[in-house]
């Protein structure tokens, strides 16, 4: 069937990864690959000025706030291929980390000289936690870095997943030579044209000169090594998360993406279900068209309000005008003017599916975590909340603004721009953000929608830590080095200066069951 078949063609994915490992770099890749753009230098405005820009972004741009994060999509081998971007560095938001929710397998790169960095563990967290498929690509070959068995005994001891390389490399930095393909045992030569392979017994067919090199040696016996020693290949554990293939190359010399996205576009999986409040399952087939909100993507211009509400199609189809309801309010309207981003254009579209992301222009009806659909009424479950690293107490400059100042915060809290907590006795607002950025964008919003000024002083960065037995809690327990506030809810969690400061406590006081959110 059409809609079915629609449907098989799309993998959606985002890349986890520490700035400066290469996503970038890798993303443009991909997309010369797929034809998508024909020159490298289009990704992200850092470099060439030219990424996937619309007014709204220019202008987030020239003010330096560039919260850019796109969807871009690609054909591969008769698939279509999204790709999410996850903003990092000063970029690092809770979007960044809500972005994930709405893939289905997510590729980790790597810095083959940094093995794991701490952004990278984070948002791996979060893909562990959906049980989402995740490729790994190690990159920078073409420079020394670490010994590939050092980097996988890295991942699986780090990250507690398994590996199994699909690729091998041949020696690194100025002796790198190239990869050995698992599947087929040929060797991708860096510098050179010809393929070469290897027989059953590890020897080269071809004559080649390399066959005498000790680094060559080195890499086929490593090789040799992982095939009689290394974790059995299981499709079932790629497909939950507990197996990672893990992928040698250079994204700057387009070096090892063939072989990457061969494999990946055979075990990635194509778009999944999404369980609903009512504790039923949608499947991707379902002919109803149905999709939730991630990520709302604020207007900085003051002269245009309208903002970006980025949906993720979770079932069926959409089309151009078609009728959706929003399941929070029931209102009904019409999606005339949705948007989907290539690399150098954003394109109105007129159709999308399950797995597809589109871009909805909003004038405030969306809210992030809501539900749209067309036909049956479904409502998705809540997206999680992400446990803030960053707090800062908030007032209004002018007190008279008061009113204003707190449908300000009540209303970005709840689109999930930024996190509401106050102090205990004093009801002092409090923000709490998993990046800086967050705090900025707040201010500035307050200012522009809400005509509001604001001061903000800085708490600093606290371990966050959510109580299991309130009821335990005693006045003694509560100092500056263990705040205790309230969150929107009212619920009680310690704000702790620092990991020593935490287990002080814990070890102090062990009848309080402590936990964290994501
Ligand atoms: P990010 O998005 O993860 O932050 O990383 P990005 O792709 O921007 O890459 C970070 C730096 O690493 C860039 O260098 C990029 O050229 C380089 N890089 C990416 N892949 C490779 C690779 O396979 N090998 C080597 N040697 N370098 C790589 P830069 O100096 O920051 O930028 P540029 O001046 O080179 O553009």
């Amino acid at each position: 069937m059409d809609l079915t078949h629609e449907i098989e063609k799309r993998k959606t994915f985002a890349i986890i990864s520490h700035p400066d490992a290469g996503k970038t770099t890798l993303t443009e890749k991909l997309l010369l690959f797929g034809g998508a753009i024909r020159q490298a230098g289009t990704v992200k405005g850092k470099k060439s000025g030219k990424f996937a820009t619309s007014d709204w972004m220019k202008v987030e741009q020239e003010r330096g706030i560039s919260v850019t994060s796109s969807v871009m999509q690609f054909d591969f081998d008769g698939y279509k291929i999204n790709i999410l971007d996850t903003p990092g560095h000063e970029d690092f938001s809770e979007d960044t980390y809500r972005t994930l929710l709405a893939v289905d397998s997510a590729v980790m790169v790597i810095d083959a000289a940094k093995g794991i960095e701490p952004q990278t563990l984070k948002l791996f967290k979060v893909c562990r936690m959906r049980g989402i498929p995740i490729f790994t690509f190690i990159n920078k070959l073409d420079r020394m870095g670490k010994e590939p068995f050092e980097l996988l005994e890295e991942i699986e001891s780090t990250l507690e997943i398994e590996t199994y390389p699909m690729t091998w490399p041949i020696g690194m930095g100025q002796s790198f030579f190239g990869i050995i393909n698992r599947k087929d045992r040929t060797i991708n030569p860096y510098r050179e044209e010809e393929k070469l392979t290897l027989d059953d017994d590890y020897e080269l067919k071809e004559d080649h000169a390399i066959q005498a090199d000790e680094a060559f040696q080195t890499a086929v016996e490593e090789f040799m090594l992982v095939e009689e020693a290394g974790d059995a290949f299981d499709l079932e554990k790629i497909s939950k998360g507990d197996l990672t293939p893990v992928f040698f190359g250079s994204a700057l010399s387009t070096f090892g993406i063939e072989e990457f996205l061969d494999t990946y576009v055979d075990y990635a999986p194509m778009p999944t279900s999404r369980s609903t409040k009512a504790e039923t399952e949608v499947e991707p087939t379902n002919e109803d068209f149905s999709g939730f909100i991630f990520k709302i993507q604020a207007n900085m211009d003051p002269r245009h309000r309208d903002r970006l509400a980025f949906l993720r199609v979770v079932s069926g189809k959409f089309t151009r005008g078609m009728d959706v309801t929003l399941a929070r309010t029931g209102r009904k309207s019409k999606l005339n003017r949705a948007t989907m981003f290539m690399a150098d254009d954003t394109e109105t579209v007129n159709e999308a599916y399950a797995g597809d992301i589109i871009g909805l222009y909003d004038t405030g009806n969306f809210q992030i975590g809501d539900t749209l659909y067309h036909g049956s009424k479904v409502e998705f479950e809540e997206l999680p909340t992400f446990t803030p690293e960053l707090f800062m107490k908030v007032s209004a400059k002018n007190v008279l603004k008061q009113k204003h100042f707190y449908k300000g915060i009540e209303q970005l809290v709840q689109e999930g721009a930024i996190q509401y907590y106050k102090t205990l006795h004093t009801n002092q607002p409090i923000l709490g953000a998993v990046g800086q950025l967050q705090f900025e964008v707040f201010e500035h919003r307050m200012k522009n929608e809400y005509n509001t000024d604001v001061i903000m002083e800085p708490v600093g960065k606290k371990i966050a830590r959510w109580i299991e037995n309130e009821e335990a809690i005693t006045d003694a327990m509560n100092s500056a080095r263990a705040n205790l506030v309230l969150d929107r809810h009212d619920n009680q969690v310690f704000l702790f200066e620092n990991e020593f400061a935490m287990r002080w406590f814990s070890e102090k006081y062990p009848e309080i069951k402590l936990y964290n959110l994501l």
